[in-house]
C-alpha cells in the first residue's frame, strides 16, 4: 500500500524545517500497541512531528499486517506530520518489503560494509525508494553496541568528514547517520567525563551545511528510570547515556533526527516492575501494562520538550 493511504509522510519537509528552526524530530522505537500508542499520544500532545521506528526484528515480533493495522487505527493526516520509517534495515530486500507494506522511510544500514560496497547498496535502495517517493537514510562509521539482534560491532569507528561529500553524492541518500561517540543500548559510557565528537561533528556541518544529519544511540538513560528498576528487583548498575545537554548541542549542529529506543524500554520496565512490586496481588496485565505506557508516554514529552526542542512544530 501507499504509504500516504496512512496519512504518513516521507521525512524530506520535516528534516527541512528542523534545519531551519534548529530542533531535532525525536524517532521513538515501538514494537507493540502500547509503545506506539504512547509514543504517538505524546507526539500529538507536545504538537510535535514524530518518526516511528521498527526494526526487522520488531517488524517480526509484531507481524506485518498487525503492525500496518495498528498505523491504520491511528487515523493519522498528513499535517499531523508522522513517518514510518524502517531502523536498521539489513539488506535492499527488506528496505523494499517495508516500502511496500506502506513505510515512508527507510534506513540501509551498510555501516559495516567497506565505503563502496556501503555506498553501492545506498544507492540500489535510493533508486528504488525515491519512485515511490520514499525518504532514505544511510550511516558511516559504526556505533558500539547491538544496532539489531544480527548486526553487532565491537567498538566504535567514527564517520570520517572526508568521505561525507562523495558519500552523500554517490547515493544520493535524504539523510545520513553519522556515529560521533554514541552507542546503543543502557550502558554508552564508564564516566560522566564522556563527550561526543563535536569536533567531528563540526566538519561534518561544514562539509554538508544544509544537509539532514542523524544520531542513532542517542538515549539519556533517565537514572529515576534505574533507580525503579533497581529498586525493585531489577540489576542495571552503571547504565548511563548521552547527557541531555550534549545531544542539544548535537541538535544545534545540524543533527536533526535522534533515534531513542533505550529510554522507552527503561520506562517501561520500571513501571511494569513497580507495579507488580507495589500489587503483589494483581494478575491483569493491563494494571502493570498500563503503568508501563504511562510512563512511555512522560519520558517522551520530556524529551520532546527538554532534549529535541521540537515541541509546537506542526
Ligand atoms: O538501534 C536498534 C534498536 O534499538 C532496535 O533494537 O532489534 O532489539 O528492536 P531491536
Ligand atoms: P538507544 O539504544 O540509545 O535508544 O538507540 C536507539 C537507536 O539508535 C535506534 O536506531
Ligand atoms: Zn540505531
Amino acid at each position: 500500500m501507499d504509504y500516504k493511504d496512512f496519512g504518513l509522510v516521507n521525512t524530506k519537509e520535516v528534516f527541512l524545517d528542523a534545519l531551519a528552526k534548529h530542533y531535532a524530530v525525536p524517532a521513538f522505537n515501538f514494537y507493540n500497541m502500547e509503545t506506539l500508542s504512547a509514543i504517538v499520544s505524546a507526539a500529538r500532545e507536545m504538537k510535535s512531528p514524530v518518526i516511528l521506528a521498527v526494526s526487522e526484528s520488531a517488524l517480526k515480533y509484531m507481524g506485518p499486517e498487525l503492525l500496518m493495522g495498528m498505523i491504520w487505527g491511528l487515523n493519522i493526516k498528513p499535517s499531523e506530520k508522522i513517518a514510518l520509517h524502517l531502523d536498521h534495515g539489513g539488506s535492499f530486500e527488506a528496505c523494499v518489503n517495508a516500502i511496500k507494506l506502506g513505510f515512508s522511510s527507510v534506513m540501509i544500514d551498510g555501516s559495516k560494509l567497506p565505503f563502496s560496497a556501503n555506498a553501492d547498496l545506498a544507492k540500489q535502495v535510493t533508486d528504488f525508494a525515491h519512485k515511490y517517493d520514499v525518504t532514505v537514510e544511510a550511516e558511516l562509521g559504526t556505533l558500539s553496541g547491538i544496532e539489531d539482534e544480527n548486526t553487532q560491532s565491537e567498538y566504535s569507528s567514527y564517520a570520517n568528514p572526508n568521505d561525507v561529500v562523495n558519500f552523500v553524492n554517490a547515493t544520493n541518500i535524504d539523510s545520513l547517520a553519522i556515529a560521533i561517540g554514541t552507542s546503543h543500548g543502557a550502558y554508552k559510557r564508564k564516566s560522566e567525563n564522556e563527550k561526543l565528537r563535536f569536533d567531528i561533528l563540526e566538519k561534518i556541518s561544514k562539509e554538508l551545511p544544509d544537509f539532514p544529519l542523524v544520531l542513532h544511540g542517542a538515549s539519556s538513560i533517565p537514572q529515576h528510570y534505574i533507580e525503579t528498576i533497581n529498586t525493585f528487583g531489577g540489576k542495571m548498575s552503571d547504565a548511563r547515556g548521552i547527557p541531555a545537554d550534549q545531544l542539544k548541542q548535537a541538535v544545534r549542529m545540524n543533527i536533526c533526527k535522534i533515534n531513542v529506543d533505550s529510554d522507552s524500554r527503561l520506562a517501561f520496565t520500571a513501571g511494569v516492575r513497580e507495579t507488580l512490586a507495589q500489587k503483589p496481588e494483581t494478575f491483569n496485565p493491563r494494571d502493570y501494562l498500563g503503568k508501563g505506557m504511562k510512563n512511555i508516554f512522560d519520558n517522551c514529552v520530556e524529551e520532546i520538550k527538554s532534549i529535541m526542542n521540537s515541541e509546537n512544530k506542526i
